[in-house]
């Protein structure tokens, strides 16, 4: 772990990652069990990510949780996620204020019972003026839904006469997205080898680097995330300039 540590450079840190945590079902499936057990083995990758990113003061990470097409699953696994959000969302989220994190939630969370709802909002606030990096939790997140809504917002404005259609611009349009004052993606790790964006923070990651890795979620360690930093290191951003 040491020997990763030391290929990092510490000047060369990407100030935002996305992580679209995927493959619970083919780990839990690869054991014999049904695919909750997948889900419920994914947290201490979460944590060794979150903990990657304190260690390397990178300041903002997004996890895709849940995304707007996951209600398309079965029913029973849909009812086995609900229960485990109701059952862990308060300890591991008291966990991340612990840790002095500031937690922001992204995505149609009305979607959720009321009582998710609650604690998301109750989350949110009392991390806001956490110190350390800040979380985003993509619930219910999909970003052609995000677009779609954010033009509607733009459009009210505009014909309240609150804006004009000269100031629409790639600066502006952020105000109306659910990552308002969140900076840009410069990377987005995928586990379990699927090469897909799957409807995530289209608009946010247009730069971005992709990375992708065999490593299945439940297995995912802070090894894992060191070495995606290590790859994103070493590829050339250019923004289409030329050296
Ligand atoms: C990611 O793992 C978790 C969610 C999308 C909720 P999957 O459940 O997609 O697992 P695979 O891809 O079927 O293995
Ligand atoms: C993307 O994974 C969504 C999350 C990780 C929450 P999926 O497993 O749902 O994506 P597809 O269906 O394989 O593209
Ligand atoms: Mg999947």
């Amino acid at each position: 772990m040491e020997d990763f540590l030391k290929k990092i450079n510490l000047n060369k840190i990407p100030h935002h990652v996305a992580i679209i945590m995927d493959g619970n079902g083919r780990w839990a499936k690869k054991r014999g069990k049904i695919r909750t057990f997948g889900h419920k083995n994914a947290i201490q990758s979460v944590r060794d990510s979150i903990n990657g990113c304190k260690i390397l003061g990178i300041p903002y990470i997004t996890l895709y949780v849940f995304s707007s097409e996951n209600w398309n699953r079965p029913k029973k696994e849909i009812d086995n996620l609900m229960y485990l959000f109701q059952n862990n969302l308060k300890n591991y989220l008291e966990e991340i204020h612990n840790n002095n994190i500031k937690i922001i939630i992204i995505g149609k969370i009305e979607k959720f019972s009321n009582w998710i709802q609650k604690n998301l909002f109750f989350f949110q606030k009392k991390t806001k003026n956490n110190t350390s990096i800040t979380l985003i939790l993509a619930l219910n997140y999909g970003s052609r839904e995000e677009i779609i809504q954010a033009t509607k917002n733009i459009v009210k404005q505009v014909n309240k006469g609150n804006l004009s259609i000269k100031d629409i611009n790639t600066f502006s349009f952020n105000n109306y997205l659910y990552t308002k004052n969140i900076p840009y993606v410069d990377l987005i790790i995928r586990t379990s080898g699927e090469q897909r964006i799957s409807n995530f923070l289209l608009w946010q990651s247009a730069y971005a680097e992709l990375y992708f890795t065999d490593v299945l979620w439940p297995d995912f360690r802070k090894i894992d995330f060191y070495k995606a930093i290590i790859h994103y290191q070493k590829r050339k951003r250019r923004f289409g300039k030329i050296e």
